[in-house]
């Protein structure tokens, strides 16, 4: 088991719509309705009867753009932790790299941003030809490459796993439940 990632082997040029142009101004699009406008509607439909789908959040991001902290996601109502996400990167030449850090010692930040130098680089991942369940719940950043980076992040609803060991073992055959293995 992966304790950060978990690509799912289904190229992003299947999943995204083949007529897409579709790029929201928006940083949230709620409910499926987005979806389909973004993705192929055989798979939004198969990924939300396997789970269920509330929304997607939209990351723009300007070449070598760099933040120099990491940050866990929350739930905006109740601070409680996100555990996963869907991503998946819209084709481009240098699509950046995504991070995952430790924590130094027993330095525990309640704060969303974490400076780099109070955390451990524990594991990368290039997302560009496969999609990507990413684990939100730990400090995580990305690197822009070269050019001008659209993700797509599909949010699920909330309190299905415990923790991210069930997350990887409910996405461990997800290739077949999609139609694809
Ligand atoms: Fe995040």
């Amino acid at each position: 088991m992966n304790n950060y990632f978990k690509e799912i082997k289904i190229p992003v040029t299947k999943i995204l719509d083949p007529e897409f142009k579709y790029y929201s101004k928006k940083d949230w699009l709620s409910g499926l309705d987005f979806c389909y406008k973004i993705f192929q509607k055989d798979f939004v439909d198969k990924l939300h009867a396997y789970d269920n789908i509330i929304g997607v959040r939209v990351f723009r991001r300007k070449a070598n753009m760099q933040i120099n902290t990491a940050h866990f996601d929350v739930n905006l109502d109740d601070s409680s932790k996100i555990l996963y996400a869907l991503n998946i990167v819209v084709p481009c030449e240098d699509p950046g790299i995504m991070e995952w850090y430790s924590y130094n010692d027993n330095f525990i930040s309640k704060e969303a941003n974490i400076p780099l130098d109070q955390l451990n680089l524990e594991e990368t991942l290039v997302l560009s030809t496969y999609p990507a369940i990413v684990r939100t719940d730990i400090p995580h950043r990305v690197i822009c490459g070269s050019n001008d980076r659209i993700c797509y992040s599909i949010r699920f609803a909330r309190n299905k796993f415990k923790n991210w060991n069930e997350v990887y073992e409910f996405y461990q055959n997800i290739e077949s439940q999609l139609g694809v293995s």
